[in-house]
C-alpha cells in the first residue's frame, strides 16, 4: 500500500488467524507476517486454542503436548450436507521458543501478537488434557468435529479458575505480550447450568444465575491480567453494559444495536463482523464489494471508540495454503484500506488496484474473476447451495478450473 495514501489510520489493525481447526506451521505464519507488513496491519490476533486443538507446548506441562496438541481425524466437506471423515490423526503445536521467535520476527515489522485462549467454552482440546476442571469432570477426547460444544472449563470450581489463571500466565509470559484474548464467545451452558459448584457458586455469592457467574469469572479473569500488566479482550457475546476493564470484540452483525450503545458509552471496540471481515466464509456469502464497501465505524458514531477491525481467517476448512490465498489476500487488502482511510472511491478503481498489488503485496498473482468474488443472481444462489450441500472448495475448484 502506497504510504502517501495513509490517512487517519485506525490504531488496531488486525488479522485474526485460527490455527486450532488448522494447523499452518511456522513458515506460513512467518509469510503472512511479511504480508501484514506490507498492508500494514499491526497486530496479529493469534486463535492458539479452542476445541479442535491447543497449539502452545507449554514447556512445564508434557500432557498438553500429548494430549490436547492433537485430534484423531478432521471432518471434510461443508456445514450442513455430505461431510467425511479424512482418517488422519491430525498434530501440530508450538514450542515456546518457536513462538518466542515469531513474535521476534512479527516485533521487528511493527506487528504485536494478541494470543488468545478461549474460555470457558471451545476448551475442550486444552481440558482434554485436564478434565478434573471441566464441568463433567470425566475424560473427553479433543473434538473432532466442528460446531459448538459443551465441554466448558468449571467456573463454579475456585481449582478451575486458579488453573485458567496459570495457563494465561504461562501464554503471556511466553509471548511477554501487552493483550491477551479471553474469548468469551459461543459458552455452551447446559453443562454449566446443571454443575453442583456452579450453583453452589451463584448460591453462595448471590449471582444473578449463571449470566451472573460468567460476568463474575470474566471480571476476575480481566482483573488478574491487568494486575499482570496485560490487556483483557473479549468476545462481546455476554456483554451488556461499558466494562472498563476490557476491550470487546464484535462479530455478530444483529446485535448492531447493543453495540451502538457501547460505543456511546465509550466502550473500547474492535470489529470484526462475519458478513464483511469473516474471510474464510465463500464470496457466495461474504462478496469481495461487501468487504470493500466495510466501515469499521459504520452506525457508531465518529468518537474514539472503535479502536479499529480485524480480518479474520476461521481454518475449518482451510485444505491448502493456496485455497487460504485464494480467499483470505483479496479480503485482507480491502479491509487494510478501510483500516488506512484510504477506501477508493469506487470498486472498479478498487478492482483495478488490487490488480496492481497483487505482486507487490502479495507475492503472487491470483487474478481471482469478478463473477467468482462477486457472483450475482441465480449464479450467486447457485453457489450458496452447493456451498452448504457439497463442497466448500466449490469456489476455489472453480477458481482453478479457470485458469487452466
Ligand atoms: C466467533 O466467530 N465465534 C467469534
Amino acid at each position: 500500500m502506497r504510504k502517501e495514501d495513509r490517512k487517519a489510520p485506525y490504531p488496531w489493525r488486525g488479522v485474526l488467524i485460527d490455527e486450532s481447526r488448522h494447523f499452518f506451521g511456522r513458515d506460513e505464519i512467518v509469510r503472512l507476517i511479511g504480508l501484514m507488513h506490507r498492508l500494514g496491519y499491526n497486530r496479529l490476533h493469534w486463535h492458539l486454542s479452542d476445541d479442535q486443538g491447543f497449539r502452545i507446548a507449554l514447556k512445564d506441562r508434557p500432557e498438553i503436548k500429548r494430549i490436547s496438541t492433537k485430534r484423531d481425524y478432521t471432518l471434510e466437506g461443508c456445514p450442513l450436507g455430505r461431510r467425511t471423515k479424512d482418517e488422519t490423526p491430525n498434530q501440530g503445536f508450538y514450542t515456546e521458543s518457536e513462538l518466542k521467535e515469531i513474535a521476534g520476527i512479527a516485533a521487528s515489522k511493527g506487528i504485536e501478537i494478541v494470543p488468545e485462549i478461549d474460555m470457558p467454552g471451545h476448551m475442550s482440546a486444552l481440558l482434554a488434557a485436564y478434565p478434573r476442571f471441566s464441568c463433567g469432570r470425566k475424560p473427553f477426547g479433543v473434538a473432532t468435529t466442528w460446531g459448538v460444544f459443551d465441554h466448558p472449563l468449571n467456573i463454579g470450581d475456585p481449582e478451575a479458575v486458579a488453573f485458567a489463571k496459570d495457563i494465561v500466565d504461562e501464554v503471556a509470559a511466553v509471548f511477554n505480550c501487552r493483550y491477551l484474548h479471553l474469548g468469551f464467545d459461543e459458552i455452551g451452558r447446559k453443562a454449566l447450568r446443571s454443575d453442583p459448584a456452579c450453583q453452589r457458586a451463584i448460591k453462595e455469592r448471590r449471582l444473578h444465575g449463571l449470566k451472573g457467574l460468567i460476568a463474575a469469572f470474566r471480571g476476575e479473569m480481566a482483573e488478574h491480567l491487568l494486575s499482570h500488566g496485560v490487556q483483557p479482550i473479549v468476545w462481546d457475546d455476554e456483554i451488556e453494559a461499558k466494562d472498563e476493564r476490557l476491550i470487546v470484540q464484535a462479530w455478530k452483525p444483529l446485535r448492531r444495536g447493543r453495540l451502538k450503545k457501547l460505543a456511546k458509552q465509550g466502550q473500547r471496540l474492535i470489529v470484526s463482523p462475519f458478513f464483511s471481515s469473516y474471510a474464510n466464509l465463500p464470496y457466495c456469502l461474504v462478496p469481495l464489494k461487501k468487504t470493500y464497501g466495510f466501515d469499521p465505524r459504520k452506525g457508531l458514531g465518529e468518537g474514539e471508540s472503535v479502536l479499529g477491525a480485524e480480518v479474520a481467517y476461521w481454518s475449518e476448512y482451510r485444505s491448502s495454503s493456496d485455497k487460504f490465498d485464494f480467499e483470505f489476500m483479496y479480503r485482507a487488502y480491502a479491509v487494510a484500506k478501510a483500516l488506512w482511510g484510504c477506501r477508493d472511491r469506487t470498486y472498479l478503481e478498487f478492482r483495478a488496484s488490487l490488480m496492481r498489488a497483487e505482486k507487490k503485496d502479495f507475492g503472487r498473482e491470483l487474478a481471482i474473476p469478478l463473477s467468482l468474488t462477486d457472483p450475482k443472481g441465480f449464479s450467486r444462489l447457485k453457489r450458496i447451495c452447493r456451498y452448504y450441500r457439497k463442497s466448500t472448495d466449490g469456489e476455489y475448484q472453480d477458481y482453478l478450473s479457470s485458469k487452466e
